[in-house]
């Protein structure tokens, strides 16, 4: 496999990249450093990568030169995060999601035999019809990066219909792990947690999620690379069990070995009630399900925490 993953220096894209050099496959792995969280960080997720990270923005790359060889594209480029889609935010979204990814498929369209594994969301269901929720449910997203991660996918589903383009979309569930981006719930509960800081928590605590282990969510993406699938597909990658974020303040108190100090925080516009995602056709097309128990995946999480303090 010759392979060009894209926002190789992010929390996934980083242990993808790693995981496809370690299993011998030829890598480019490109990204734009944004400034999305400290590009510093960025820079460390890239050392761990196993190969140069290029500094490439997808928005004026050329993107010929980068697809030269390129068998399998990893389209994990992007701008994630809920919250700061709304109001003047959003243009970052539609340039990082949207045109990102129309240039992308643009590329490949005229080239044969290559694959876009296009990482989606569990973000494009919104409040679902039901839980867990399968990729025959209408998506409705209920937020700003919601709607450009479902128009990501329709892309992908159009460039696919007109022009043969073979493409898949993975539907990630709150992805966690080692090197999880800094605004999300679990690093920062993490991070406060060891500090023994007041811990803000947005709503009440009850709303549930499907957390999805990074390791897991590599080795779905992987397997979507080579795996013979129908035309545009689209598959959720879940951890195959929800929980709600009070469960997981519980399970890193008892890791930490101290209550917690909560500071409750008003719900976020833009947040659900609840995800949760069936794994059902992953498994069946990809031979994929999530292995990583939650605790065990949480304490890996928390000794990451713990590694970089005494870097
Ligand atoms: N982390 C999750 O729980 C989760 C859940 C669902 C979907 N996703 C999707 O998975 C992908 C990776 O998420 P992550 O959590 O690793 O995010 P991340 O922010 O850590 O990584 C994304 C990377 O893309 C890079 N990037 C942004 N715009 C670019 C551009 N124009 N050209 C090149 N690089 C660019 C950024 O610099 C960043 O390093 C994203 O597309 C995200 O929407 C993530």
């Amino acid at each position: 496999m010759h392979a060009l993953v894209t926002g190789a220096a992010g929390f996934i894209g980083s242990h993808l990249t790693e995981a496809l050099a370690a299993a011998g496959a030829r890598v480019r792995a490109i990204d734009a450093f944004t400034d999305s969280y400290d590009p510093a960080v960025k820079r460390a997720n890239a050392a761990q990568a196993g190969v140069p990270v290029v500094a490439a923005d997808l928005a004026v790359a050329d993107l010929d030169g980068l697809l030269d060889g390129v068998d399998v594209v990893f389209h994990l480029a992007g701008q994630p995060g809920v919250r700061p889609s709304w109001s003047s935010g959003f243009s970052r979204y539609l340039d990082a999601n949207v045109l990102a990814t129309q240039r992308v498929l643009e590329a490949v369209r005229e080239r044969e035999g290559v694959r876009i594994v296009y990482a989606s969301s569990s973000s494009v269901y919104g409040q679902a019809p039901r839980y867990p929720t399968s990729e025959d449910d209408l998506p409705a997203p209920h937020s700003p990066y919601g709607v450009t991660k479902l128009a990501g996918e329709h892309l992908c589903g159009l460039y696919a219909a007109n022009h043969g383009v073979d493409t898949v979309a993975l539907r990630y569930f709150s992805v966690y792990g080692p090197r999880q981006r800094p605004d999300m719930g679990l690093h920062r509960f993490c991070e406060a947690a060891l500090d023994d800081k007041p811990l803000p928590l947005y709503g009440t605590g009850e709303q549930v999620r499907d957390v999805t282990y990074v390791g897991d969510v590599v080795a779905a993406t992987m397997a979507a690379a080579t795996a013979p699938l129908p035309p545009a597909a689209v598959l959720n990658v879940a951890g195959g069990g929800a929980v709600s974020v009070n469960v997981l303040l519980d399970l890193i108190a008892d890791l930490v070995g101290r209550d917690l100090r909560i500071e409750r925080l008003p719900e976020q516009p833009g947040d659900v009630a609840a995800t949760g995602g069936t794994t059902d056709r992953a498994r069946d097309l990809l031979g994929w399900r999530p292995r990583t128990d939650l605790a065990e995946g949480l304490a890996a999480q928390l000794a990451w925490h713990q590694a970089q303090r005494s870097c």
